[in-house]
């Protein structure tokens, strides 16, 4: 592969970051994932966005213009050939001279910036969705500040890990008897035609997709209800489905081993898989 490395396009074994980097020491960063389809780029705008307000809220500075972003993404699709796939992008606020709590100067200290394209041949065609997916339900151990897309991802990490464990794909996390989103998705149930997912707040991260997905959802006529939902009333929906940059939609049959309806993907899921592939590609 051909990466990026602040400021220069390298092969991957040549990419090499400071012992010393906040990122690697103490998850100092943030990062987004942007999916490619037909060679183009899904929602960059999106993302471009949410990663101007991470950076905001963690008071980094960013290295690069959003207009000089798409292009490194657009050559990295190139370098690579990317016909279906990922693009990981991540920010760290750099290497200081020593490890410190405080944060460095960034006149002194620039931030580290790193691209790399992930190669996923039939992603749009993922076998997965004809028979939806399985979750868990664990505790939402995260930090507060979920709405900010930091590297922080071991407790997501150990809750798919919890899920392998279980026989099942995924977990959705649960604080104070709601479901907050999955480990790397938002979570959505649908009763009696509804579309039901939790509002945003700090809570959970503003899914790029699932912005798409609502807006297609309410321009194809069908009710969204942005409330928050327990397990128990999950397991008694029609259907489930997940959204990330990375599943797009994917339906989910059974949540701690009770199958939703027949247990297998529900027809809302399939739809607005299919109405959001049309429309974002
Ligand atoms: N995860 N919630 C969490 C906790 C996430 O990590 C993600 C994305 C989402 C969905 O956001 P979006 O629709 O913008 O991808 C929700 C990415 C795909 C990842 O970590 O790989």
């Amino acid at each position: 592969r051909t990466v990026y490395l602040n400021g220069e396009y390298m092969p991957e074994g040549e990419a090499k970051v400071s012992i010393f980097d906040r990122g690697f020491l103490m998850a100092d960063g943030v990062y987004e994932v942007t999916s490619v389809l037909d060679g183009k780029l899904i929602d960059f705008e999106g993302h471009a966005v949410r990663l101007e307000r991470s950076l905001k809220e963690l008071d980094m500075a960013s290295p690069i213009s959003m207009d000089d972003l798409l292009e490194v993404h657009r050559e990295l699709v190139r370098l690579n050939d990317i016909n279906e796939g990922m693009i990981y992008l991540q920010i760290t606020r750099g290497a200081p001279d020593d490890r410190d709590f405080v944060f460095p100067d960034p006149a002194k200290v620039p931030s580290t910036i790193v691209l790399f394209t992930q190669n996923k041949p039939g992603l749009a065609d993922n076998p997965v969705v004809k028979k939806g997916i399985k979750v868990i339900s664990i505790p939402d151990e995260r930090w507060g500040r979920r709405d900010i897309k930091t590297v922080q991802l071991l407790y997501p990490s150990m809750g798919k890990m919890m899920a392998k464990a279980a026989g099942a794909d995924d977990a959705w996390l649960v604080e104070d008897g709601k479901v907050t989103e999955g480990t790397s998705n938002n979570a959505y149930i649908v009763k009696g035609g509804k579309i039901i997912t939790r509002e945003l707040s700090n809570d959970i991260l503003h899914g790029i997709t699932r912005k798409a997905v609502l807006r297609f959802a309410k321009e194809a006529q069908m009710v969204v209800e942005e409330r928050s939902f327990s397990i128990e009333e999950a397991q008694g929906a029609d259907e489930a489905f997940i959204t990330s940059a990375s599943t797009f939609v994917m339906p989910v049959v059974e949540i701690d081993g009770a199958k939703l309806g027949d247990g297998t993907p529900g027809p809302v899921a399939a739809r607005l898989r299919e109405i959001y592939l049309e429309e974002s590609r």
